[in-house]
């Protein structure tokens, strides 16, 4: 006992996140100890996607775990027979048949770069080991992704170990160079991409490495639309790899089953977590073509599962998950309730003096709140606004996902359960606008 005492278990690891305590999570509502009730505009970190608390979920993920409880990843069960049944039948594009899961989006993204780097070596092109990543990212937690990633806040006391991975700049309308929202500035930033991939000579290159629309680190940022038709073009010239990181994109979240839907381009390998099983389970899936995975099995390399991929628990839930999905027409309704969300935001926050972009596609939206609207000038980072206007909407009973790089700031992002309602989003609304309007009128200027 009084061993016990002296050595209290601290969690979290560090003070700054030990300030909320849920109790409960249903709906698109979460439950505090002190019995706030407080709307998931968030859906968590962007991840449940069908909302909490589901009772079926639950009982297929019970039923796994008597029947299934831990089969090494590589051999078949039921739970995942029956999930890669429902991935090729509903979801996946044709050609993207290889299937490798992972439990989460780091560990996904990191054997999306393994994959297409081994894919290279095993056609004897080794020297094509370089991944491009892009200026404002955020593709995990490892040292690969963090390093492939443009997160320079997630970079802090680790820079100086991360490998080198070139970075295209991401396409930014708002921040354009040419100017805000320039018509060439798909052009512009293709056009960058192709200078790198010149500059660093394609035969080095394995694969550019992206987010269909960037996700929390830029704030649902939508590139031009003819971006990726003609990244996709470079990438098929030069023999680069398209992996695309849908983490938080995939399963519906911007209105179509995956953000490069927007487009018509198919990438060579998708990585998809998050909203796979809506957070009732870790799991992530990396989907390839049958071209990308034969050269590798053909010169006798392992893609190295690790011990928790496929767990049968998380296939089930993520079955059950994309069960729902499917019966309750929940992406159509995540494109629908979108646009409403979209033009909501509009109206309450198009004028607002600090703000200066909302976007987004589907239920992937976020605002972009600057010092000066003309000049898009940002407040100093030690100005705090987004965990600011964050804490702000706690207070008044709404959760929003904190955006940015530290480089990229004051950057909201919105995230909700598909299962929102019209009066849901007027409350997401009317928080979000007052929090921006109490931190920005307090903050000197
Ligand atoms: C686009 C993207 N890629 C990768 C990741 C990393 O996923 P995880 O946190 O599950 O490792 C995230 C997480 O937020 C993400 O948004």
């Amino acid at each position: 006992m009084e061993r016990q005492a002296q050595h209290t278990p601290t969690w979290p690891f560090l003070p700054a996140t030990r300030n909320v305590h849920i109790v409960r999570a249903e709906g698109a509502y979460l439950t505090t100890k002190q019995g706030q009730r407080i709307l998931d505009a968030a859906g968590g970190a962007i991840v449940a996607n069908v909302g909490h608390g589901r009772a079926s979920v639950a009982h297929a993920v019970a039923d796994t775990t008597l029947t299934e409880s831990y089969v090494v990843p590589t051999w078949l069960t039921p739970s995942r027979e029956a999930l890669v049944e429902r991935l090729r039948r509903d979801w996946l594009p044709p050609d993207l048949d290889h299937v490798h899961l992972t439990s989460g989006g780091s560990e996904g993204v990191e054997s999306a770069m393994k994959i297409a780097i081994q894919h290279h070596a095993a056609r004897g092109e080794p020297r094509r080991r370089r991944i491009i990543g892009r200026t404002v990212s955020y593709h995990g937690t490892t040292l690969a992704t963090t390093a492939v990633g443009g997160h320079e806040a997630r970079k802090k006391g680790l820079a100086h170990v991360l490998g080198d991975y070139p970075k295209a700049p991401t396409p930014y309308p708002l921040r354009c160079p040419l100017g805000p929202f320039d018509p060439d500035a798909g052009a512009y930033y293709v056009g960058a991409l192709r200078r790198l991939i010149e500059a660093e000579g394609p035969e080095n290159i394995a694969a550019f490495l992206a987010e269909p629309i960037t996700g929390s680190s830029g704030g649902a940022i939508v590139p031009p639309d003819d971006y990726w038709p003609a990244v996709r073009s470079l990438c098929d010239e030069f023999g680069i790899l398209l992996l695309m990181d849908e983490v938080m994109t995939g399963f519906g979240r911007t209105g179509r089953n995956f953000g490069y839907e927007h487009w018509p381009v198919v990438p060579d390998v998708l990585v998809s977590g998050k909203g796979l099983a809506g957070g009732y389970a870790p799991l992530c899936g990396v989907f390839a073509r049958a071209s990308i995975a034969a050269p590798i099995a053909a010169a006798g390399m392992n893609v190295m599962f690790h011990t928790f991929g496929a767990h049968p628990a998380a296939c089930a839930a993520a079955n059950e998950v994309l069960r729902i999905l499917t019966d309750e027409a929940l992406v159509v309704r995540a494109a629908s309730l979108g646009e409403v969300l979209s033009k909501r935001l509009h109206d309450a926050l198009s004028n607002h003096p600090h703000v200066a972009e909302i976007r987004g596609r589907g239920l992937l939206q976020a605002i972009e709140i600057v010092r000066d609207r003309a000049s898009l000038e940002r407040f100093p980072t030690e100005a705090n606004v987004t965990n600011r206007v964050v804490g702000a909407a706690l207070k008044r009973g709404v959760f929003f996902y904190s955006g940015g790089t530290g480089v990229v700031r004051d950057i909201v992002c919105l995230g909700p359960p598909f299962i929102v309602d019209s009066s849901d989003i007027d409350v997401m609304v009317e928080v979000l606008a007052e929090a921006v309007t109490e931190v920005t009128a307090g903050t000197l200027l």
